[in-house]
């Protein structure tokens, strides 16, 4: 394995963009508000419209919050670019997948774990996810106490119950039932990581990582049951294809078992990686979606009622399934507008491995940039009545021949899957995942380049079939007394959860 090319932290003296003080930024990672890093992202991004400078600790530091810029360096520049230092931390705790990985270990893992993610291999996943939506579903019923009598409903966290569904999901397509007992360790190991992940963002995450302190001994005992969990499921699932077992059981270890490159598959430690990487990068980000859909549904009356009579009218009283994804545009405005108002990845960070000119600044070698899709996401210059939760923006008349919206080719990565086969609403409008009249990388739910998201047609599947599969049959309210902020860990969750009540639809 190549050293990966850290570069030296020494600058030349060069102009710099104006920014805010040394120490701001650090700031906010240490304060006890837990939204105060996206708070401190906003205010910066209006006053510094295009591009700003600081410092935190050593590291010199640009924020981009212009599309154009942040497009320039995720794609012309994506080649002298290594992941931050939040991400690096991780590869302490969950090796060298394709999310924490560089150059040439990279890109051959990325065409080995591609093929798990082809559309016809998302058709077998959605069968679990959506069978995992009824057995949830039915877990809600058996928890109601006689709920239409007393009209008292359930009262859930309905982040919780979104972590345990997506965890579920992640098991049944990641692992087929191999994670059955075990998911409660898994869980655990998942929490505690995420929980500290902003510590990884200080300037000696990694050393603190290392050292004896109480949160560090924690996150590495929680890596540790995790790194277990995966070996033993590994092993037994090795031993069962060496015994004579099928080595295709449809899931997506069986994928990436099978892959191969040059002759050559898979070693037992990159299995363990890849596994680990796609059990972080996939339960949290789409539980942390569905929770905050179901937060903004309840909140605005009109656009809930407008999907329940979407999902009434498209699946009457039967389950969704794989093929109804195109048939509900409305659905998917609404997941595409909640990954715009609580985008999961809320930072990302690059660092340059050579210098670049970008906005007619020179950026030197070892710089390290961030953008924001939260600042992005919310920035009235490209999203008119930015705070407002309008999925109709997501929407547009369908082509006079009635065919779905022809998106797939304007570059905007895999949403194109979703996009081609768009079907018309009843209104006759068809989901536009480009959103239209907006420009390239003013939306950035699931990154751009080289390093884009490899779970998006997964992860659109799972909510789309996860939300439309629930709503059928369920109503929810938010408690009154609910405190409702965000909590910028590894990804956007609700800071004190999410009360709501649940109800049965008669
Ligand atoms: C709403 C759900 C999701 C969101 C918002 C999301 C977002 C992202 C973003 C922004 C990146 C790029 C990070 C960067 O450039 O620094 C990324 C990468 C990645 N995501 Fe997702 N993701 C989601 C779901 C999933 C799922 C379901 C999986 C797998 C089952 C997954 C697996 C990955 C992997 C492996 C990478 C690294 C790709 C590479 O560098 O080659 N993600 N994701």
């Amino acid at each position: 394995m190549p050293a990966l090319p850290y570069p030296p932290r020494r600058r030349p003296d060069v102009a710099r963009p104006p920014g805010p003080a040394a120490g701001t930024v650090l700031r906010s990672l240490v304060s006890r508000t837990p939204s105060r890093p996206v708070e401190l992202l906003t205010e910066l991004a209006r006053t510094y419209p295009r591009i700003a400078y600081t410092r935190v600790a050593n590291d010199h530091v640009y924020l981009l919050t212009h599309p154009d810029l942040v497009r320039e360096l995720l794609t012309t520049h994506g080649r002298v670019t290594v992941k931050s230092q939040g991400l690096r931390v991780l590869r302490h705790l969950f090796g060298q997948g394709l999310l924490t990985s560089e150059g040439e270990l990279h890109k051959r893992q990325r065409r080995m774990v591609q093929p798990a993610f082809h559309r016809e291999r998302i058709a077998g996943y959605a069968q679990e996810m959506a069978a995992a939506a009824a057995e949830h579903g039915r877990r809600w019923e058996e928890g109601m106490v006689d709920p239409v009598e007393s009209g008292t409903g359930l009262a859930v966290d309905m982040y919780a119950e979104m972590s345990a569904l997506t965890l579920a999901v992640v098991g049944r397509t990641l692992f087929g039932s191999d994670l059955r007992g075990n998911v409660d360790r898994v869980a655990r190991g998942l929490e505690e990581t995420m929980r500290q992940y902003r510590r990884f963002l200080l300037p000696f995450g990694d050393r603190m990582l290392r050292m004896p302190l109480p949160w560090s001994l924690r996150t590495r005992s929680a890596g540790r049951q995790l790194d277990n969990v995966i070996r033993e499921i590994i092993g037994a699932r090795r031993a069962s294809v060496a015994s004579g077992a099928a080595a295709e059981a449809g899931d997506l270890l069986s994928m990436l078992m099978l892959a191969q490159e040059d002759g050559a598959g898979m070693t037992d430690e990159q299995l363990r990686d890849e596994v680990m990487t796609l059990m972080l990068a996939g339960h949290e980000t789409t539980a942390s979606t569905l929770s905050w859909a179901w937060y903004l549904l309840a909140t605005h009356p009109r656009v809930s009622a407008a999907l329940y009579a979407e999902v009434d009218a498209r699946l009457g009283e039967r389950p969704p399934a794989c093929t109804d994804l195109t048939r509900l545009p409305f659905a998917n405005a609404v997941i595409a507008e909640t990954l715009r108002l609580y985008p999961p990845a809320w930072s990302m960070g690059r660092q340059l491995t050579s210098g670049i000119e970008l906005d007619s600044w020179t950026l030197p070698a070892g710089s390290a940039c961030v953008v924001s899709p939260w600042t992005l996401h919310r920035d009235p210059r490209f999203w008119p009545d930015p705070l407002a939760f309008r999925p109709e923006r997501w929407l547009r008349p369908a082509e006079p021949d009635g065919t779905g919206c022809p998106v797939s080719g304007n570059g905007r990565g895999q949403r194109g899957a979703n996009a081609e086969a768009a079907e018309r609403t009843a209104a006759g409008k068809v989901f536009d995942p480009a959103a239209p009249g907006v420009p390239r990388g003013a939306w950035l739910s699931f990154g751009m380049g080289r390093r884009v998201c490899i779970g998006e047609s997964f992860s659109w599947t799972e909510s789309v079939l996860v939300l439309t599969s629930l709503l059928r049959r369920w109503r929810c309210e938010l408690e009154p007394d609910a405190r409702i902020a965000t909590r910028p860990d590894i990804t956007l969750r609700p800071a004190h959860g999410l009360p709501m009540r649940l109800h049965p639809r008669s």
